[in-house]
């Protein structure tokens, strides 16, 4: 059932309903698969110095990785844009859909940093509607700031840095209850009790959904990301990408680990084992003022005094992150949940300190 049906093209920048995208040498001829001599992307035909198969442009489309995807994410495989990390697909919804120095978008403080940065990269302004005290979406304040200019709100859930789910109802009802694009941002979703709003892009028209493999798939270093919406946006987003912008290596890594999803899941097993460890080891710490529930692999906590503390932490080498200055966050320091060696070593320090 249809609950949006919002004017995607009406939504676009001008320029960009009417643009071409460039035409790759992969695009006005794809079929690799025969024994073709391929003399059309003034390619080296002997391969990399080092022996390797990498003088091929890839696939600009990514078909095999998002063909495995599909079934694994239960959506069809135009609903898919894959980019160089959930990092690309951010600069790209601001590059297709928000006009700078007109329009405007929502993020929801304390949020991931990169929606401000790339509104500022791209000369757009962006209006700050604080999460409410119990870290959950103020809809009415959200709702409240929109006008006719703005374009996206931006929604993490689970939230970097307080690591909580926000309330799927409230995300829902901004859904219906703006005429623009909600972005809800799963870098975290698969160590959450949450189900993903994947499900719901038949829903809602204006539902973008950011996933990446960065976290839970264990390939930060490989940067790929994932972007679910529906075809109409998908398109947009294949005329304005970087024409190859997933590399071949990447493509390659990626569908060897969507062969092996049971590994991906023992990792989330043991991860989320680890951070009850640590949730209740920290409980137990006299000085953690306060522990944030977190449906993520890290776990924000307060304590009185967050730099003093990650000072000291670091001079043992041992690195956290420091958020005693992001609004909401007083004296806030938060754990990316390691192995469990590593956990024990941060503990023991830990405690140390107090
Ligand atoms: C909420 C959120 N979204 C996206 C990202 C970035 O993901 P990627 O590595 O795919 O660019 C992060 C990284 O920390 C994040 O916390």
């Amino acid at each position: 059932m249809n609950k949006t049906n919002i004017d995607i093209q009406s939504l676009l920048r001008d320029h960009i309903r009417s643009m071409t995208p460039y035409s790759s040498a992969r695009d006005e001829f794809e079929d690799v698969s025969k024994e073709n001599i391929f003399l059309d992307a003034n390619e080296n035909p002997f391969g990399t110095a080092t022996g390797e198969p990498y003088n091929r442009y890839p696939d600009p489309y990514q078909r095999a990785v998002k063909a495995k995807l599909s079934p694994i994410k239960n959506i069809p495989a135009d609903h898919i844009f894959l980019g160089n990390g959930s990092d690309e697909p951010i600069d790209l919804l601001f590059r297709a859909f928000v006009e700078p120095q007109k329009d405007n978008v929502i993020i929801l403080p304390p949020t991931y940093g990169m929606y401000k940065v790339s509104a500022d990269l791209n000369n757009v302004e962006v209006r700050e509607v604080a999460l409410t005290a119990d870290l959950d979406l103020d809809v009415e304040g959200i709702l409240g700031k929109v006008d006719e200019n703005t374009k996206i709100i931006f929604v993490c859930s689970p939230n970097n840095p307080t690591g909580g789910a926000v309330s799927s109802e409230k995300i829902e009802q901004l859904l219906s209850g703006f005429e623009g694009l909600v972005i809800v941002d799963e870098a975290y979703i698969d160590f959450s009790s949450q189900p993903s709003f994947i499900s719901k892009l038949s829903e809602y028209n204006n539902l973008i959904v950011l996933q990446t493999f960065s976290k839970a798939w264990g390939m930060a270093g490989l940067r790929l990301g994932m972007m679910f919406a529906s075809p109409e946006i998908i398109k947009v987003f294949n005329t304005i990408k970087p024409p190859y912008n997933i590399n071949q290596l990447t493509q390659e890594k990626a569908l060897e680990a969507l062969d092996n999803v049971e590994k991906v899941e023992d990792m989330v097993d043991k991860l989320l084992k680890e951070r009850t460890r640590l949730e209740e080891a920290l409980d137990k710490m006299p000085f953690v003022k306060n522990r944030y529930p977190s449906d993520a692999n890290f776990i924000l906590i307060q304590v009185e005094e967050a730099d003093k503390m990650y000072d000291e932490l670091v001079e043992k080498g041992i690195v956290i992150r420091n958020r005693s200055k992001v609004l909401l966050c007083d004296q806030g320091l938060r754990i990316s949940i390691g192995t469990e060696e590593e956990n024990n070593r941060f503990l023991e320090e830990f405690s140390r300190l107090g």
